[in-house]
């Protein structure tokens, strides 16, 4: 289910009076560099219009009384006695904040109602912007004092409490997004340079399977592992104890690898650093065939050597290739269901889209949706005195 802002405001208002700060956590979608992170390389990620709304107050008592909109779950706490809740998901991303930022005990509570546009499962990182909205708004309502690029990092540890093994594009693009720029993010220094997106007549878009097929956990954290493994192994071979996937030149360096599973995740890695660094490049001279072709190879990648695509998600690429209009798509995120990013004229998306939704609908039964994503700012919030 949806929520816009007013309508968030308007459940506030019923249930705890009259707020007096907003905080706005948006999702984030990425152009290029999909599981590159962990193994600290290139990522060309955006935040996006769409996110998550909390309306706050400060409460007379010690106690926090948080509503989630989309669930109409409602819980009440203190902070000493605050438990994880493996069955509300968004209890145990509330519970890691405040312990990641030390909170044992305030001095006041806080009355919150949540809720969104994102939506969930679908690789936009909703726990993600969930997660990083409430840190926000604790670190300024208590006076924490840390800085964004640790409020990151604490939004991963955060986050590794519930199970997945995430990098850190997600919190990095939600906490330092910037209208009309993607960021070209470097996850070794942990530092960005803002890669303006002005793809007029194209835009990016979304097409949402609607499908989740594994919990992602398990077949993520194991792809780290491999990749990690493989790592470990060309570092051997070539003497280089340091070195990382986005500095190896070529496939040469696969040389010292046996096991054909982890020569083909190590390719994905190396070649997808290479491509998200051509992406900047591509966006800045507006190549979009080139970007296309980008795209496409990602896919292509991420599917057949580093196998995190699925049936569904490879069905809405190789049906929009060759549509007119469609520059490149690939899946996004963590895979397995999910999105595709596609770019695509924004006077033909539809018409696209419409093609794409009725062979998919007749082949899986399912209808996708189709959400055009704009780079916009990261989180931010308002007081209202
Ligand atoms: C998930 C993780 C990210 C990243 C992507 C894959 O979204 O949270 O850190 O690894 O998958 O690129």
């Amino acid at each position: 289910m949806a929520f816009s802002k007013s309508q968030v405001f308007d459940v506030f208002r019923e249930k705890y009076g009259v707020p007096d700060m907003y905080v706005f956590a948006p999702g984030r979608a990425n152009i290029i560099g999909e599981h590159t992170d962990y193994t600290l390389g290139y990522v060309l990620p955006f935040a996006t219009q769409q996110g998550v709304h909390f309306w706050v107050k400060k409460t007379e008592t010690r106690e926090f009384e948080v509503f989630a909109l989309d669930t109409r779950e409602e819980i009440r706490f203190l902070v000493s006695d605050i438990k994880d809740d493996s069955q509300k998901l968004w209890q145990t991303y509330l519970h890691h904040s405040f312990q990641q930022l030390g909170l044992k005990d305030v001095s006041f509570g806080l009355s919150v109602v949540f809720g969104g546009d994102l939506p969930i499962g679908a690789g936009m990182s909703s726990s993600s912007a969930l997660t990083c909205g409430f840190l926000f708004l604790l670190n300024h309502v208590y006076s924490c004092g840390f800085d964004v690029n640790e409020l990151v990092r604490l939004a991963v540890k955060a986050e590794h409490g519930s199970g997945v093994l995430g990098g850190m594009m997600d919190q990095y693009t939600i906490l330092s997004g910037k209208k009309d720029y993607a960021l070209l993010l470097d996850c070794e220094s942990a530092s960005h340079e803002y890669i303006p997106v002005h793809t007029d007549p194209y835009a990016f878009y979304l097409i949402n399977t609607n499908v989740k097929h594994q919990l992602v956990d398990s077949p993520y954290n194991t792809r780290r592992k491999q990749s990690e493994e493989a790592l470990q192994i060309i570092r051997q071979t070539k003497g280089e104890p340091e070195l990382l996937y986005k500095n190896i030149e070529n496939d040469a360096f696969l040389d010292g690898l046996e096991d054909p599973v982890l020569i083909k995740r190590a390719r994905h890695i190396i070649f997808e650093n290479k491509r998200t660094l051509q992406m900047t490049q591509f966006l800045k001279n507006k190549n979009f065939a080139a970007c296309g072709q980008l795209l496409i190879q990602s896919h292509e990648s991420l599917s057949k050597d580093y196998e995190v695509s699925c049936e569904e998600l490879d069905f809405l690429v190789s049906l929009a290739s060759g549509q007119d209009g469609w520059s490149g798509g690939r899946m996004m995120g963590g895979g397995f269901g999910g999105c595709t990013i596609n770019l695509m004229k924004t006077n033909q998306a539809e018409k696209i889209f419409e093609i794409l939704s009725e062979a998919y609908f007749k082949k899986f039964g399912i209808a996708p949706d189709l959400l055009k994503v704009e780079p916009s700012d990261g989180v931010f919030l308002s007081i209202f005195v």
